[in-house]
């Protein structure tokens, strides 16, 4: 019976070691697997809910985070270690990123229904997805089948990721590194801030000091300047948040896209979209403002796209078992070797 065992594992590691798979994702991967995969990711997300309002933005926000450094890998998840630089101490990360421990918990729960089975990537897809849809948006099929990196690129992360003081150009060629389409990608998923909170220090230079000329943003609605520079007075604490939608916080919706037709964008990066003189943004911005079919449908498109940069498939990579750490092979693969002989 055991060198039965030690035979199929043999046997498992040379088939697998002849022939590596670069597969695709796909809608049905974890259906033998791990059948209830999505029930029990939405049921820990539901349960947050309960008592955080923001943790479907946030969540959503680790997967384009994760996505956009070294691709759909997990890696954003890492904590520091010896061996570790995490991406969480990245500039667009630091005080910023939120809802790990709601992964931790969706993670806890999963490994103890199919220990092993469900890659930390795969999570942050299944919990973007559920986040959106929990937040009355469009619900659509994840790809999955990614597999998790072991390693982290806190560098990449400082770079690869936009900031919200770009201007159209240079948000355009960060969403070009990645693969992803310059006009309707970036305005579909921009859209994303239909809820959710930016911190003051994000946007308060556009209420005091505009690209240090020491007035507002010429393209803010005055109204909303107001709003703005009440909540955040001028060398005040960075950390307290707005609204991202000022119409409906906590929905998903088109009002992201009617804000900006009314200068009521948070961040320059948004206002960008529709305040460029002559950008090819801005009919998309009028269209999605119009119609929010048009605009679920390009925002489902756009997240599988997103979703689908450089995945690890196949043999690469490994299910981490704690998404916080890489798993220790080391002692892992060889226990289980010596335990069976
Ligand atoms: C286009 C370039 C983008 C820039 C410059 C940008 C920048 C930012 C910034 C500065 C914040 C506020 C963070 C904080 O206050 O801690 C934020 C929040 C957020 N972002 Fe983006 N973002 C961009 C694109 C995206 C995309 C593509 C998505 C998802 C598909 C997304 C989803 C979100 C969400 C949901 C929040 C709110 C998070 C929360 O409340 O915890 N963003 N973004
Ligand atoms: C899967 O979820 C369904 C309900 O959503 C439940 O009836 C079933 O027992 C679950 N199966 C497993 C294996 O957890
Ligand atoms: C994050 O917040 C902590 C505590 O407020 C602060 O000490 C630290 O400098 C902040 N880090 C960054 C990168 O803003
Ligand atoms: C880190 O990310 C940057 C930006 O995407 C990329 O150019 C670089 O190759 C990455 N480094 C590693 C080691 O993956
Ligand atoms: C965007 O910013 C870059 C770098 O500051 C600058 O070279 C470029 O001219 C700007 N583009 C527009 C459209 O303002
Ligand atoms: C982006 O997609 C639109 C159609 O949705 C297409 O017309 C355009 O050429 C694409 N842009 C790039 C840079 O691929
Ligand atoms: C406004 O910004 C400019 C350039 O960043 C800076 O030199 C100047 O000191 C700032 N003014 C104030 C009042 O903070
Ligand atoms: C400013 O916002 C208000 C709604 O708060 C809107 O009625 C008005 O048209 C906006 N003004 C401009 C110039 O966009
Ligand atoms: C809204 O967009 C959807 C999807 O593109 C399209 O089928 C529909 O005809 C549009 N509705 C209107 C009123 O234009
Ligand atoms: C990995 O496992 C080995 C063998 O059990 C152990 O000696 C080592 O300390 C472990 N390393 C880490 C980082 O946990």
């Amino acid at each position: 019976m055991c060198s039965q065992v030690v035979g199929l594992f043999i046997l498992g590691v040379f088939l697998l070691g002849r022939s590596p798979s670069y597969g695709q994702l796909s809608a049905t991967y974890y259906d033998d697997t791990c059948p209830n995969v999505s029930s029990i990711v939405s049921g820990v997300i539901q349960e947050a809910f309960t008592s955080d309002v923001r943790i479907g933005a946030s969540l959503i926000r680790l997967h384009f985070h994760d996505c956009f450094v070294n691709g759909c890998d997990g890696s954003l998840l890492l904590d520091n270690t010896d061996t570790i630089v995490s991406e969480k101490d990245a500039v667009p990360n630091a005080n910023s990123t939120r809802g790990f421990e709601v992964v931790d918990s969706i993670k806890t729960a999963l490994e103890s229904s199919c220990p092993g089975i469900v890659s930390c990537a795969d999570i942050l897809a299944i919990a973007a997805e559920a986040s959106v849809y929990m937040s009355e948006g469009p619900s659509w099929t994840v790809l999955l089948g990614r597999r998790d990196g072991i390693i982290a690129n806190q560098s990449g992360a400082n770079t690869a990721l936009p900031n919200p003081r770009q201007n159209i150009t240079q948000l355009k060629a960060v969403f070009e590194a990645v693969g992803l389409n310059t006009t309707t990608d970036l305005v579909a998923l921009s859209g994303a801030h239909t809820f959710g909170r930016g911190a003051c220090r994000f946007f308060s230079d556009r209420i005091y000091n505009f690209s240090g000329t020491e007035s507002p943003d010429p393209s803010l609605n005055s109204s909303y300047l107001e709003t703005l520079s009440a909540l955040c007075p001028q060398d005040g604490d960075g950390t307290v948040v707005a609204n991202l939608d000022p119409t409906t916080p906590d929905v998903f919706d088109k009002n992201y896209f009617s804000n900006l037709q009314e200068n009521r964008g948070l961040l320059q990066s948004d206002q960008e979209l529709f305040s460029t003189t002559g950008s090819d943004t801005i009919d998309i911005v009028n269209l999605f403002a119009s119609n929010e079919t048009a605009f679920f449908e390009s925002f489902v498109e756009s997240m599988i796209r997103m979703g689908n940069i450089s995945p690890l498939t196949g043999t690469e990579g490994e299910i981490r078992l704690d998404c916080r750490k890489v798993n220790n092979d080391s002692s892992g693969s060889a226990d289980v070797l010596v335990s069976s002989i």
